[in-house]
């Protein structure tokens, strides 16, 4: 890890990661977005097909349903940072189209050192986690969404230790909202209800 202490650093420095393969097929690593002293962390898995054109997390179609449900849980955007457990797309190719695959452990194991530079520069006071990959990172493979969401959670400071733990409370990822088909309304109103509680926290 680079002896940084300023985001810019760190994001010049993630660009350049070579830590696993991922690196070789996508178009460039995917940094987190947003400012230092952010109150609220979001984690999600890993850039998808726009993200990775784009080099910004959450600028696709997750990132529009994301937006929408900040914006009624009643946060502004200038208060949270976003960011993925894996900063490198990971594909299979389908003709033309670019397939999304979910990281496997050595992936998230890879890319750990930057989370956690994230979190060590933003210092936010509360961490949301977006989907299974993104809590099983921090807790472990037998982590469920289902089990966990909503409710707030001690940061895993044996695992990951940080200068100032922030609290953490998982929900459901806005991509599985959007595969939702019938249940789409009701997985959508969980979201905002979670990402309320967590702006309560703040
Ligand atoms: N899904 C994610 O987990 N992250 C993104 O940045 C986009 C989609």
């Amino acid at each position: 890890m680079p002896p940084t202490s300023e985001l810019a650093q760190l994001t010049e420095a993630i660009a350049g990661c070579t830590a696993c393969e991922l690196y070789r097929d996508a178009t460039q690593a995917v940094p987190g977005r947003g400012a230092l002293g952010a109150p609220l962390m979001l984690v999600g898995e890993q850039p998808g097909d726009r993200e990775d054109v784009e080099g910004e997390p959450f600028v696709g179609p997750a990132g529009h349903l994301l937006d929408r449900a900040l914006a009624e849980a009643g946060i502004a955007p200038e208060h949270v940072y976003v960011t993925n457990v894996v900063k490198h797309f990971r594909f299979a190719r389908q003709g033309k189209r670019r397939l999304h695959k979910a990281p496997a452990v050595r992936h998230v194991e890879a890319c750990a050192p930057w989370l956690i530079a994230e979190l060590e520069l933003v210092a936010p006071e509360g961490v949301v986690l977006l989907g299974g990959t993104a809590g099983k990172a921090l807790y472990g493979p037998s982590f469920r969404v289902g089990d966990a969401r909503g409710r707030l959670a001690e940061w895993p400071q044996e695992r990951f230790p940080l200068t100032t733990p922030p609290w953490v409370l998982a929900t459901a990822h806005p991509s599985a909202i959007l595969r939702a088909r019938d249940e789409r309304e009701d997985a959508y109103a969980a979201l905002v209800a979670d990402l309320r509680a967590a702006v309560a926290a703040l």
